[in-house]
């Protein structure tokens, strides 16, 4: 366990909306819950704030039923109200700087990131060790990334939310030196074969060369990534609840067991 050194942080990103981010931020934490590091949570979505409702939710049902489930310790990041931009935006950076000090100790931070272009929101990117962005599996989420041709689906060149991840690398790179390492995952993947699935395949496999990200499988479609909300709860918590495993909540297992892994994480946190 590390102790001395710095929190390792993940984010999640993507300025389409409602691509999976607060889903798998709190499924993330869960997990690496579950195996016993600490974990710190901020909400920079603090608006709409699903993933502090989330915690919200699993505070409320630990006090309810008196069930040992593990927390985050989480913030959420409002927006400054200063109407000068410089201003706002020198408290935002106050704001986002002072929650990551709160959580210096963690081992982790998760962080969940709005579905549109903030201050905060490109600030978040900027601490990124691991950047990982859902992506539902249409040619219109694909459009945040790139602009592909029509016809031949040649890629035309990198859009608007993948020049903002270039920019944040070089801010982070800038301020301390450190790497981020950008994970493209799949989710609400259909179990059925179709054309569509082959198209985005093959174009984010030839995009990730380009734009310098790893392409991961990600999540099925798949109602257990969804049901437990109001309970705070994730497909993790079902045992402590004596929930019973079906098929699909295994293989959804699977799902979550096989994005940590592929996040690499350094081995001192291993
Ligand atoms: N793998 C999945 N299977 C089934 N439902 C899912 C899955 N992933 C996400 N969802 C559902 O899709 C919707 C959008 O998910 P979520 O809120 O996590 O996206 P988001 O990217 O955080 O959205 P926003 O940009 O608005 O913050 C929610 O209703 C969520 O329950
Ligand atoms: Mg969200």
């Amino acid at each position: 366990m590390v102790t001395e050194s710095k929190p390792y942080i993940i984010v999640l990103g993507n300025e389409k909306g409602g691509t999976g981010k607060s889903t798998a931020a709190m499924h993330l934490v869960t997990s690496l819950l579950h195996q016993g590091y600490t974990v710190g949570s901020l909400d920079v979505d603090a608006r709409q704030g699903t993933l502090t409702r989330y915690v919200e939710n699993r505070d409320n049902h630990i006090r309810e039923t008196g069930l040992a489930l593990s927390m985050p310790r989480h913030y959420p990041i409002y927006r400054s109200a200063l109407e000068s931009v410089t201003a706002a935006q020198e408290e935002e950076q106050q704001r986002f700087a002072q929650a990551v000090e709160l959580l210096r100790d963690c081992e982790f931070i998760v962080i969940d990131t709005p579905g549109s272009d903030t201050y905060l929101s490109r600030l978040a990117h900027s601490y990124a060790d691991t950047l990982i962005t859902p992506l539902n599996d249409s040619f219109i989420d694909l459009d945040m990334l790139v602009r592909v041709n029509p016809d031949s689906l040649d890629i035309l060149r990198p859009s608007t939310y993948s020049e903002m991840v270039w920019d944040q690398k070089k801010q982070r790179a800038i301020r301390d030196g450190g790497k981020m390492d950008w994970i493209v995952m799949r989710n609400r993947l259909s179990s059925i074969h179709s054309r569509n699935k082959e198209e985005m395949e093959r174009v984010l496999q030839a995009l990730s060369k380009r734009i310098g990200f790893r392409l991961v499988p990600g999540f099925g479609e798949r109602v257990i990534f969804r049901e437990l909300f109001l309970n705070g709860l994730t497909l993790l918590d079902m045992r402590q609840t004596n929930t019973p495993m079906t098929l699909s909540h295994l293989s959804a297992k699977q799902e979550l067991n096989a994005l940590i892994e592929k996040i690499n994480l350094p081995p001192q946190i291993k």
